[in-house]
């Protein structure tokens, strides 16, 4: 497939969430492989969404999460389950939103750009296995459209993006 990202600039917060959505179906469509889905799916989320530093993947392995694909500068490999906010997400299979990381008692910083954060638990077969993390370097970045984008966005690649 190809990638048109030229004109990405000049659409609104919606608009673009729109576009990411169109991409990711159709990359669904045409792939099967989970590592190369993850890899382009955070390439996606950094090329069209507004004020990211850092999109990825986070999966349980041995009481851990432990780190996917993902765009942005290297981030911490592993994460205790009882510590930050992706871990929160994790702990309790609901979306996470941080509007302001220094006001969360025990956010990891990986990157010290970050300043909000929306974490989306995913899910197979009933069960969380894993989570999507998104960082922006402004605070309160996140709004009801990427909460409810990235929310669509987790249930179509959730089963997919499964390693099981
Ligand atoms: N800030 C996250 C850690 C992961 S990095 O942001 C990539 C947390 O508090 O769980």
């Amino acid at each position: 497939m190809s990638f048109e990202l030229r004109g990405i600039d000049k659409l609104n917060d919606q608009e673009r969430m729109d576009e990411l959505i169109n991409y990711i179906k159709i990359q669904l469509g045409d792939e099967d492989d989970s590592l190369a889905l993850m890899s382009n799916i955070s390439s996606f989320i950094m090329a069209t969404i507004a004020n990211l530093n850092w999109a990825g993947f986070y999966f349980l392995k041995e009481n851990e999460l432990v780190l996917g694909p993902f765009q942005g500068l290297p981030a911490c490999t592993r994460l205790s389950l009882d510590k930050g906010v992706c871990a929160k997400a994790f702990r309790e299979a609901k979306i996470t939103k941080v509007d302001d990381v220094h006001e969360f008692a025990d956010h990891i910083a990986c990157d010290s750009a970050s300043e909000s954060e929306l974490v989306i638990p995913l899910f197979y077969e009933d069960k969380v296995y894993g989570v999507l993390d998104l960082d922006s370097p402004s605070k309160n970045n996140f709004t009801d459209i990427e909460v409810n984008g990235f929310r669509k966005i987790g249930k179509l690649i959730e089963e997919k993006i499964y390693l099981g």
